[in-house]
């Protein structure tokens, strides 16, 4: 449980005179004793209004408080087992800032349209403020991985004029007369940067004009790609487990309360920190999966029910490597061994939630990669500047990307992308 943010950090504050201002979270009355819950965006605090003992107006104000009123409430901080927390205010002087109105969200059950309708005030639930909470840490944590390691930062952009992982999910936009295309991926700028810088990464907003309606698809989602010099395919593998076992060590040290408000099982996601992963060829991969009970073929790519079945076999991420070339992005590099396959790798998360990474050794060749745009029907004056990374001084290098909402749903165990990111964009929600 956690007040501390409430009680100035420590648990230090009992006996101790303070003010605090927030929202009042719920309330309930017993006789001459009103209990309101506060809550101040960090935690929550029990405070306790007893009528003998406050002024006239301080016993109203209390009365007239509503669900989410805001409030500046006095007293003194008192130790007591049975609140939540173990601290309550015993209160001294309220001053309401506003009286709400009756609050749209309830304690009734409100269906998840009414509730992302109202996402500007479903994310003052518990529930959602843990997510949001694990979220923050979780991209913190990403950064902290990448910058202790000698990374640097890129900031890729958002207009681009070519796609980078199909036409078929472009956001298009007009440009002065031109066409601009919203970014799937930073990789392409990404790639050039590590010539320059080593070992880059870039952090921001990707779209993905995706068709589908399933609860792993946003149209707007943050992705986080890391490109690095000279790194080969097995290389790459390495980097996917540690990255995926130190993020989600640091955030189940650090998220502990809140991954326990949100009920999670985190005894399934010890194993993950363990740092290593099963590896299971594509060809591998499509054989279990025909085992288990699948139709799919070699040449396929994995389903959603596929990749839920497979998992379900392990009790961490595994990597699924050597994907037939043909049903990956242009820039990958063939396997030496069979050019028929690419050096490509899809990280899969237990428990159903699926792909959460996807990378490959990049193509080193400007012959291979001409051929491959012309093959894709990729404009091939939008890439020139893409090319010039093999004209000059062309060198090995791998990376990945990883959602960040399917992570943040994983580690929170929320079924739903959509609850994992503060304001979802779906294909039929651009509001609120
Ligand atoms: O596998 P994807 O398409 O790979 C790329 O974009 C590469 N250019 C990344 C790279 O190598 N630098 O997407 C990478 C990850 C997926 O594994 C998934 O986690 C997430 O991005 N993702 C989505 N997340 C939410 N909604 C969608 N529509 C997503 N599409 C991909
Ligand atoms: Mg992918």
């Amino acid at each position: 449980m956690y007040n501390p943010a409430l009680l100035g950090g420590s648990h230090d504050a009992a006996d101790s005179e303070v003010t605090l201002r927030g929202w009042v979270y719920n309330w309930r009355k017993k006789g001459k004793l009103r209990f309101i819950i506060l809550r101040d965006g960090f935690g929550y605090l029990q405070c306790v209004v007893f009528q003998p003992e406050v002024a006239d107006q301080v016993w109203e104000a209390a009365v007239a408080l509503t669900q989410e009123s805001s409030l500046e409430v006095s007293g003194v901080v008192r130790a007591e087992e049975r609140a939540p927390g173990g601290f309550e205010l015993k209160v001294t002087a309220i001053e309401a800032i506003q009286i709400a109105p009756e609050f749209p969200i309830g304690k009734k059950d409100h269906g998840p349209d009414f509730l992302l309708n109202h996402r500007h005030l479903w994310l003052r639930s518990k529930k959602q403020h843990a997510v949001m909470r694990v979220r923050s840490e979780l991209e913190f944590a990403i950064r902290d991985f990448f910058q202790s390691r000698g990374y640097t930062l890129i900031d890729s952009p958002i207009l681009t004029p070519a796609a980078c992982e199909g036409t078929s999910t472009l956001f298009e936009t007009e440009y002065f007369g031109d066409k601009a295309f919203l970014s799937q991926s930073g990789q392409l700028y990404l790639e050039p940067a590590a010539a320059a810088l080593g070992k880059v990464y870039c952090f921001g907003p990707t779209f993905r004009a995706e068709k589908s309606k399933t609860r792993r698809h946003l149209t707007e989602f943050w992705m986080v790609e890391p490109e690095v010099a000279w790194l080969r395919f097995d290389g790459l593998l390495d980097l996917c487990e540690e990255f995926l076992s130190a993020i989600v060590a640091r955030v189940l040290d650090r998220c502990a309360a809140d991954l326990e408000r949100l009920e999670r099982d985190t005894s399934k996601l010890l194993p993950t920190t363990a740092g290593s992963f099963p590896r299971l060829d594509y060809a591998d991969a499509v054989a279990r999966l025909r085992e288990l009970g699948s139709d799919i073929r070699l040449g396929d790519d994995l389903g959603g029910d596929d990749e839920t079945l497979l998992t379900a076999q392990f009790d961490r991420p595994v990597a699924v490597t050597r994907y037939p070339a043909a049903i990956k992005a242009f820039y990958m590099q063939p396997d030496p061994a069979d050019p028929s396959r690419a050096l490509a790798v899809d990280v899969l998360a237990p428990e159903g939630y699926g792909e959460i990474i996807g990378g490959s050794e990049r193509s080193d060749s400007l012959e291979h990669l001409e051929r491959q745009i012309a093959a894709h029907d990729l404009p091939r004056e939008a890439f020139e500047w893409y090319l010039d990374v093999r004209r000059y001084g062309s060198f090995p290098h791998s990376g990945f990307g990883m959602g960040i909402e399917r992570c943040v749903a994983w580690i929170c165990g929320i079924p739903h992308l959509r609850e994992a990111i503060p304001y979802p964009r779906l294909i039929n929600r651009l509001n609120p």
